[in-house]
């Protein structure tokens, strides 16, 4: 209200119930998005003794994660049947908070996104970290599950493959020889676009294991992703990401100067992806359940379409606060015109209702808003999934 009424808007008292849950909309909409990828190995039930270890590693493993050094940490709680095997890795170049705050969010997107599904992998656009919970002992292998393929749907114009590859070769090398296994790059040859790359290895990975996990990475990239602006690829054991501009905090730890000679041919023994267009209500998780080999990729709008719809909802919104504005300052000098005879109970009653009315619409809206569907806009334009 003070903002308000120091810009000399005469609004009514109760006009602030209307416009502030309308600049509260927009705070969902530039939170981050987030891929989860549901598992196949069943349901548990609510109030049961898997939720209640779910829960109970959802309030321990963010903060061991946060204070370990590498932003990593394992964990199981309880007993067969009801055991939960969990791991969670942050981002390299984040901090112990962001990093706690994030996978405190993450169990929490992972149960929601998963309804009681034993098995939940969760993987952010922005938000650094990752987060799996089973009741499959994946912590006893390094074999790389959950894996999501997702470009960006612009393009990068003859963009020869051999800097592409030079990029992902090079960050690859340096990720699996680093001891916390990750690596952020860049790679600047003249009259092309800057690439910028990061690339990691849950740390717990010997290097073998870390390259072993990369090297498929490298070539779904260079096989799904030639010729686009940006692209990722996700999985439990390690992740890649690159783009034309800076996505991640601080300096490149790589600067990368040597061009590889040569891009050697495609491995035809990759795990095969073959196209299915889903429908837009299909989630990536609800693709044919193929074991471990399986690999999801999909096609999401660029950075910048994404900021020009936030932009357009902004300014929605804001017209929206304004027209609200308008018609509240119109009702409210009409009742004042009409005088004080009418402000007894029933006029105070009326202004309630009406009030009380308009909160409801509101809510409803954000309700709708906000809701996991949300996340899902803009995203999925196509979905691959092995056979
Ligand atoms: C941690 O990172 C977040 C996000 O980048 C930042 O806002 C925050 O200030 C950082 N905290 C510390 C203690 O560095
Ligand atoms: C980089 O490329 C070379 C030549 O193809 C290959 O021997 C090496 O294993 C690659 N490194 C990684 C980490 O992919
Ligand atoms: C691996 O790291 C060591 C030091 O940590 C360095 O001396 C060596 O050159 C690196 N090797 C590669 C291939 O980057
Ligand atoms: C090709 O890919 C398969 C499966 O990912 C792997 O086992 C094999 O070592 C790869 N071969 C080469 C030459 O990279």
């Amino acid at each position: 209200m003070r903002f308000l009424s120091s810009v000399g808007l005469p609004c009514h008292p109760w006009m602030a119930t209307v416009i502030l849950p309308l600049l509260l909309l927009l705070v969902p909409l530039t939170a981050a998005q987030m891929w989860p990828s549901c598992g196949e190995s069943g349901d548990y039930e609510s109030k049961s003794t898997y939720e209640a270890n779910l829960r109970l590693l959802s309030s321990t493993l963010p903060k061991k994660a946060a204070s370990s050094t590498t932003l990593f940490a394992t964990d199981t709680v309880g007993n067969v049947p009801n055991v939960i095997f969990a791991l969670a890795l942050c981002r390299g170049d984040t901090n112990s908070s962001a990093c706690e705050g994030c996978l405190v969010t993450a169990f929490q997107d992972g149960q929601e996104h998963c309804t009681n599904n034993k098995d939940a992998a969760v993987y952010y656009d922005s938000n650094p970290c990752m987060l799996r919970f089973s009741n499959q002992n994946f912590l006893a292998t390094t074999v790389n599950e959950h894996i999501l393929v997702i470009g960006s749907i612009e393009s990068l114009m003859n963009f020869p493959k051999l800097l592409l590859f030079t990029l992902l070769n090079s960050t690859a090398q340096s990720a699996v020889n680093s001891s916390r296994r990750f690596t952020t790059s860049r790679l600047d040859v003249s009259s092309f676009p800057t690439l910028y790359c990061l690339m990691q290895c849950t740390p717990d990975l010997t290097a073998d294991d870390c390259a072993a996990c990369l090297r498929p990475y490298n070539q779904y990239t260079l096989k799904y992703m030639d010729g686009k602006k940006g692209g990722r690829v996700l999985g439990t054991r390690c992740t890649m990401r690159y783009e034309t501009f800076p996505f991640f905090q601080g300096d490149p730890m790589l600067r990368i100067i040597n061009l590889a000679t040569e891009v050697p041919p495609n491995n035809n023994t990759m795990p095969i992806i073959t196209a299915n267009p889903a429908p837009q209500s299909q989630s990536p998780v609800e693709a044919p359940p193929p074991p471990e080999a399986q690999a999801t990729i999909q096609e999401l709008h660029g950075h910048n379409s994404r900021k020009r719809a936030l932009w357009i909802i902004t300014v929605a919104a804001l017209l929206l606060s304004i027209f609200l504005c308008i018609i509240c300052f119109v009702v409210w000098m009409r009742r004042r015109r009409k005088g004080r005879k009418r402000t007894h109970w029933l006029g105070d009653w009326n202004r309630r209702v009406r009030s009380s009315f308009c909160l409801t619409c509101l809510r409803y809206y954000m309700l709708h808003t906000t809701s996991p569907k949300k996340t899902y806009l803009g995203k999925v334009v196509l979905a691959l999934s092995t056979r």
